[in-house]
């Protein structure tokens, strides 16, 4: 390979690379936390974040600005002698001090700050968060809710969740509410949430890879006011009305096709405790890990594509294909969604 040649892939790569990391400072992206913090929690992280970043930002322009001096004002030039000594230790000891203060210094506020939001608050709703590959349930222990994937909350309320997980280790991360927490099988972490404002929807993620669609385990968080939230609690809690009319047939297909041995759809037969409760499926806005839509009838399209070959959509799916006819299919996709 010519020289020039290899220089040239060598920039594009490099810029490559660049444009990647650059694609990180996109303001307003969804999962931008840096300048998004929108909750107590999120803010005190953040606010460690811009100590540590401005104490780096003057310890970079001085060793640099060092640097470029030394080089310059120290270059070679014609008849120039190097001096030749060996250590300093005046300059040494002044050197190993400097960053030892300041990482004591940083430490206060960091140790402080890990204890105050890992502390569980007072008269906060508790949630106990179980991830899944590859997906979220959430019980809401004290009010006899579980749902998945859609963790709805009110505002100005903090949230302590208990996350555990069942299979393998995961992470769960809304990143403009709080920082990560790992769920760990066998262990129950925890993680204090609020948010600032009612009628958000913010998206979080899996975030330690646990399988063929780790990127497919998404999260989304809900925000309402304390009244809409005991609306929605109360519609939660109750069973799934009896289904009547188109959703009837549907109804029988689930309980008779092997749905059931998973999922549990309060109010009939089915019990299943392995894969998302369905009580309420219709009312969420999308399904399998969030990747879903189901906000209107054209994207029901999604979840008929889905129940046709769940592990064709998403890799990795614990859901096998069930072989169903499109007549069933149907069927199924008015009963699931009659489920509000
Ligand atoms: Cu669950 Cu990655």
């Amino acid at each position: 390979m010519g020289d020039s040649r290899f220089r040239r892939i060598c920039l594009g790569a490099a810029l490559a690379v660049l444009a990647l990391a650059v694609s990180g400072c996109a303001a307003d992206a969804p999962q931008d936390f840096l300048n998004h913090p929108e909750g107590p929690i999120a803010r005190k992280a953040d606010s460690i974040w811009d100590i540590t970043f401005f104490i780096a930002v003057v310890v970079f322009v001085i060793v640099e600005g060092l640097l470029v001096y030394s080089l310059v004002r120290f270059r070679h030039k014609p008849g120039r002698q190097a001096k030749d000594f060996h250590g300093n230790t005046r300059l040494e000891v002044t050197l190993a001090l400097i960053p030892t203060l300041i990482l004591i210094g940083l430490a206060v506020p960091t140790v402080n700050t890990l204890f105050d939001v890992a502390r569980e608050p007072e008269g906060a709703l508790q949630v106990t968060v179980t991830a899944k590959q590859f997906w979220w349930q959430y019980d809401y222990t004290d009010l006899g809710v579980t749902t998945a994937n859609e963790l709805v909350i009110p505002a100005g309320v903090p949230v302590f969740l208990r996350i555990e997980a069942d299979d393998v280790i995961h992470s769960f991360w809304v990143p403009r509410l709080a920082g990560t927490q790992d769920a760990v099988p066998g262990r129950t972490n925890t993680l204090v949430l609020e948010a600032d404002d009612p009628g958000q929807r913010y998206m979080g993620q899996c975030k330690e890879f646990c399988g063929l669609s780790h990127a497919n385990m998404r999260l989304l968080v809900y925000t309402k006011t304390q009244g809409e939230f005991d609306e929605w609690v109360a519609e939660q809690a109750a069973d799934a009305q009896p289904a009547t009319g188109a959703a009837a047939r549907g109804e029988q297909i689930f309980l008779e096709a092997g749905c059931v041995n998973c999922h549990a759809v309060r109010g009939t037969e089915a019990e299943g405790a392995t894969a998302p409760d369905l009580t309420h499926f219709g009312s969420r806005t999308t399904f399998a890990g969030a990747i879903f839509k189901l906000a209107n009838e054209e994207e029901d399209g999604e979840l008929a594509a889905w129940l046709r070959n769940p592990p064709a959509v998403k890799p990795g799916a614990l859901m096998p294909d069930y072989g169903l006819t499109e007549d069933q299919i149907q069927s199924l996709v008015t009963y699931l969604m009659s489920l509000k």
